[in-house]
């Protein structure tokens, strides 16, 4: 087999959905399982052989140089591009195409920031070699495709259309999705045009259909998760330290929980469903935390009872209060005896009082 391509990471985007959490912390620096997201990719991108990455860079932007310098940690060589507006995927593509090394007709990998996957990159790579594509999609399935767009695909895999996200059941016409991970012809990225934001999925793509150019389609069924969302975002933690998400960078075994050095959880504590606690975060006696994130120098109190949740930087969660599919920002004070559910975000550094808000009668 050729030698493996370089890459280009995008990691500039704003990431609304996922607020509170990337008011302070751009979306791919939001720890998950323990380390910075983009720590899992950049790992898994090493492990396929790739060396030299560019990260495309934008909303705050000046994060990710201090953090993983030049790569050497990692085995990488890392290049950093920012831009002075968002380019949008597709304009942020360009914007980086002066640092690849590549020739016109060499393969580069292009990775969303957000996704994590268990993606056979070195096969994708090898689908895109051997039907001389000019651009190559990373497909997986999905039971519900409404909330995304459609990419079907002919007998050979060859895409025949990009399909906005389905109105009506008619337009189902497949349960393939743009999985956020391409191969391009270096020619196609230099083809992009300058200056101006570019939706590499809205725009790039459906004119490339449309003028003839062949983009080919790679289903792969393995694990899929797009970190978008806070609810997602804690699953794909929780699925990292667990194994069932693959990465070489989770500090530790795999298993029910994950606790980083200086963390102190008390004996009588119970930590369970990839659970992990970060450096200089404190679980006191009977506290109950399952499938969640306790980031650094956060503090849970005696008897807290946590599930699927995300516990921001130095927040503070009181005693017995209940916390079952919340993200508390950086810096916030849940005060005792509080239950919030279902979505509900405490913005950093908020302080809600002992007994502020509650879902039921009881005490
Ligand atoms: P939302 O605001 O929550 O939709 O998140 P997002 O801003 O990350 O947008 P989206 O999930 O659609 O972005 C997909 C990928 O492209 C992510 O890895 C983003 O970081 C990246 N991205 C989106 N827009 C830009 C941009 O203008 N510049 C760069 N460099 N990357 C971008």
């Amino acid at each position: 087999m050729n030698q493996a391509p370089e890459a280009i990471l995008l990691v500039g985007g704003k990431g609304t959905r996922l607020r509170p959490l990337t008011v302070r912390t751009p979306k791919p620096m939001v720890p998950a399982a323990g380390v910075p997201f983009l720590t899992h990719q950049l790992a898994r991108a090493r492990a396929a052989g790739v060396e030299h990455i560019v990260l495309a860079t934008s909303y705050l932007a000046e994060v990710f140089e201090p953090y993983f310098g030049d790569g050497s940690d990692l085995g990488l060589h890392i290049e950093y591009v920012t831009e002075r507006e968002p380019l949008g995927t597709g304009g942020a593509i360009r914007n980086v195409a002066s640092r690849l090394r590549s020739g016109p007709d060499d393969p580069v990998l292009v990775f969303n920031g957000d996704i994590l996957t268990g993606l056979d990159i070195p096969a994708l790579v090898e689908t895109h070699r051997s039907c001389d594509a000019d651009v190559s999609l990373h497909l997986t399935r999905v039971d519900d495709p409404r909330a995304f767009g459609l990419v079907p695909t002919d007998g050979t895999g060859r895409v025949t259309a990009f399909l906005e996200k389905p109105q009506t059941p008619e337009e189902i016409v497949t349960d393939q999705i743009n999985a956020g991970a391409y191969v391009f012809r270096r020619s196609v990225i230099d083809a992009i045009p300058t200056g101006r934001p570019v939706s590499v999925e809205r725009e790039t793509f459906p004119g490339l259909l449309s003028d003839g150019a062949h983009l080919q389609g790679m289903v792969d069924s393995t694990y899929w998760l797009d970190l978008g969302t806070p609810h997602a975002f804690v699953r794909g933690s929780a699925d990292l330290v667990l194994g069932l998400a693959p990465s070489p960078a989770v500090p530790g075994r795999r298993g029910d929980r994950l606790v980083l050095p200086t963390a102190r959880v008390a004996p009588g504590a119970k930590l369970t469903g990839g659970t992990v606690v970060a450096e200089g975060a404190v679980v006191a006696e009977d506290a109950r935390i399952d499938g969640s994130a306790v980031l650094a120098g956060a503090v849970v109190e005696a008897g807290a009872v946590i599930f699927g949740s995300l516990v921001g930087e130095g927040a503070r969660i009181g005693a017995r209060t209940v916390l079952s599919g919340v993200v508390v920002g950086d810096g916030a004070v849940v005060g005792a005896d509080n239950e919030l559910r279902d979505g509900a975000r405490v913005w950093c550094d908020a302080v809600l009082p002992a007994g502020a808000v509650r879902f039921s009668s009881d005490q």
